[in-house]
């Protein structure tokens, strides 16, 4: 069977079922390790059968038990570097993407940084081999470092990989420290595969934001003078985690920015100049 019919038929079982269409070109681009953009030139490529089963088996599982495509694949990409990922660890999404973009194009380079919560380790690979900063990034799981030390292999960083509960384990100082740590609260509707994903990679206390408030409180003990902290959050977190750090730390500012479908979705925090 050629490219093209193989990939109709993957259209055809996803539209059957009202899955993404853009599912069964992912998986199919996936396995072929070509981008997405390529298959195109490969149409009239002949699929050896045992190949096609195996793709059609794949496009079973995400069809019928809903297992996202990344982890049938092994891998994705996160701002143009390719990042394993599996069970161990949460898909880096397209918000966190947005943000790290972000912070390339506008943070000055040479920075000391601290991840907390790196889990595959997106964050920090892009951070490092764009901005060439110093980093250390730590994971309270160790299953998830082996997945992040993988990554970095892959793209051949430096990154200091560190496990660590929160800042356990952190003895310096630091310019930024960045975060996507678990938000999901425990009342909030959650996507079917979205249980594939590891618990301790979602789930937070205190209607999501446990995690959001110690990172933040101890964070301070953490930050160079000038350092500031930016982390991602959940679209109704922002209002109150403007409040605790009013409350909790009067001597910071907060700067609320939103994700490209125009959430509130990160916080920068920053000490107040007094003048
Ligand atoms: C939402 S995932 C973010 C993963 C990755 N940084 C990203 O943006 O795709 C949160 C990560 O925080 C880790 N984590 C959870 N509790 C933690 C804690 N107390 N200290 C450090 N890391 C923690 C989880 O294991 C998980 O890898």
């Amino acid at each position: 069977m050629i490219l093209r019919d193989l990939l109709e038929l993957g259209y055809e079982k996803v539209a059957e079922f009202q899955k993404e269409k853009t599912a069964a070109k992912l998986l199919l681009a996936g396995m072929l390790d070509i981008s997405q953009g390529d298959i195109f030139k490969r149409y009239q490529d002949e699929i050896a059968n045992d190949k096609a089963n195996n793709y059609l088996e794949l496009l079973d599982l995400y069809i019928y038990d809903s297992v996202p495509i990344q982890y049938l694949v092994g891998y994705t990409y996160f701002h143009g570097h390719k990042i394993a990922v599996d069970e161990r660890v949460l898909i880096p999404r397209p918000e966190t993407e947005y943000l790290v973009d972000k912070i390339i194009k506008k943070f000055p380079n040479n920075l000391k940084v601290l991840e907390i919560g790196t889990g595959s380790g997106a964050i920090a690979i892009s951070l490092a081999k764009e901005k060439n900063y110093e980093i250390d990034a730590t994971d309270i799981d160790k299953n998830a470092l082996d997945v992040a030390k993988t990554n970095c292999r892959i793209n051949q960083v430096d990154i200091n990989l560190i496990q660590s509960d929160f800042y356990e384990n952190i003895f310096e100082k630091y310019d930024l420290i960045i975060s996507n740590p678990p938000y999901v609260s425990e009342y909030d509707e959650i996507d079917e595969s979205v249980l594939f994903e590891p618990e301790i990679a979602l789930f937070s206390d205190n209607f999501g934001t446990a995690h959001l408030t110690t990172i933040i409180s101890e964070g301070m003990n953490y930050l160079k003078p000038d350092g500031m902290i930016i982390v991602e959050h959940g679209h109704l977190h922002g209002l109150f985690l403007h409040h605790f750090v009013n409350i909790n730390f009067p001597e910071y500012r907060t700067f609320l920015l939103k994700d490209l479908q125009g959430k509130d979705r990160f916080t920068l925090i920053k000490r107040r100049k007094l003048v």
